[in-house]
Formats: structure tokens, C-alpha cells, sequence
């Protein structure tokens, strides 16, 4: 059976779009929904140039209720029954009920070689740190913060010329590849870390 996706942006969705197009091809998965939580997100038109349902439901009118925010979160996946979630960019925090109800099926991809640096700024601390190499995981959903099984992770040296920009540029294109990797495996069932 075909697995169903459900992708979740907030921004330009380059992530959403290199899942999308991976899906076109023989592969075990499609995608059902891509659902913003900014209407003005970039990612909504691609997608439905890519004729993906597309739907967008805005945080801000629900000030401090996060569960009241997750509640049309919920209703919304649950009308598109996804088997996965991936998180692309989603940059929400996720309280630990809505976590518990897709765990072992939401995806997220960081922009860090995790554990280290969760959170924000990933560029910025890995150049502070003089990390010598930088990189991207793509993980499962658990109640923490950008933590959960890692199914897999990208690498790249950093060299000296490098910025907190350069760093986000060059890591981009891998995650793009990343990504619908471990997508692919992911949804025909295998967990193995795919190490880029
Ligand atoms: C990506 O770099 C992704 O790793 C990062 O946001 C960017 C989204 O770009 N995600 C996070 O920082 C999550 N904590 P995109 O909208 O072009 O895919």
C-alpha cells in the first residue's frame, strides 16, 4: 500500500519540494497534504503548482492556546489520514500530546548534526564552536525538542571563509538530498540511518 505523506512548512518549502518531486517517481509514498501555519508561506504555491492539497492554518489568532492551535492541527491530518508527517521547516514547537498521537510517524530534518545544536541559530553556534564539519539529521518526532531516533545525517567540512549564510546555502542542497532519502526508506518500513 502506498504510503500516505503529509508535509508540514512554514517558509519557502525547498524541503517540501525535493520530497515531493523524490515521490513522483517509483516510490512507496505520495504526498496527501502540505499544510502551512503561515498563510503567506512561500511553499504553499509550489505545492500546488505541483497540484498537492495545500491548507494553511495560522497560529496567530490563536495568541497563547497552543492546544487549541494543535486541536485544527489534529483535525486537519486526521481529514488527510497521513501514515507519515514530515516536518520541513515547520517552525512551531510541538507540545508533547501532539507528539504522542504521531509518534513513529512524524519526521522532522534540523539543521545540525544532532545532538548538537538543537533549537535555533544552528549556524551560527556550530561556527562559534569551530566545529570543523556541519551538517543536517533527519529524525523522528518525540516529545523533545529535536530529539528523537536519528534515521539519518548529511556532512560537509566548514572552512574558514565560511559564514552563518554560506553555512545555511551549501548545507541546503543537502538536505535536499537527505531527506527523500530517508523518506524513501522510511516508508517502506526500514529505519537504517542513511549517513551522507
Ligand atoms: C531548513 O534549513 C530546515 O533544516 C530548517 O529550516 C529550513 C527550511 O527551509 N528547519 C529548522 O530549522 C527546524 N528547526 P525550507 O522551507 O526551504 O525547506
Amino acid at each position: 500500500m502506498t504510503k500516505r505523506v503529509a508535509i508540514l512548512i512554514s517558509g519557502g518549502g525547498s524541503n517540501m519540494v525535493a520530497l515531493a518531486r523524490s515521490m513522483q517517481t517509483d516510490h512507496p509514498a505520495r504526498p496527501v497534504l502540505v499544510l502551512s501555519n503561515d498563510p503567506a508561506a512561500g511553499g504553499l504555491a509550489k505545492a500546488q503548482d505541483m497540484d498537492i492539497p495545500t491548507l494553511a492554518i495560522d497560529h496567530k489568532p490563536f495568541g497563547k492556546d497552543r492546544a487549541g492551535f494543535e486541536a485544527a492541527l489534529h483535525k486537519a491530518l486526521e481529514a488527510a489520514q497521513p501514515d507519515i508527517i514530515c516536518l520541513a521547516g515547520f517552525m512551531r514547537i510541538l507540545t508533547p500530546d501532539f507528539t504522542a498521537r504521531w509518534e513513529g510517524r512524524m519526521l522532522n530534518i534540523h539543521p545540525s548534526l544532532l545532538p548538537k545544536y538543537k533549537g535555533l541559530h544552528t549556524h551560527a553556534r556550530a561556527l562559534a564552536a569551530g566545529d570543523p564539519e556541519h551538517g543536517c539529521t533527519v529524525h523522528e518526532v518525540t516529545a523533545a525538542l529535536d530529539d528523537g531516533p536519528i534515521l539519518g545525517q548529511a556532512r560537509m567540512k566548514v572552512t574558514p571563509e565560511d559564514t552563518e549564510e554560506s553555512l545555511a546555502a551549501r548545507l541546503l542542497p543537502l538536505e535536499h538530498r537527505l531527506y527523500p532519502a530517508v523518506l524513501q526508506r522510511f516508508a517502506a518500513g526500514d529505519r537504517t540511518p542513511v549517513m551522507l
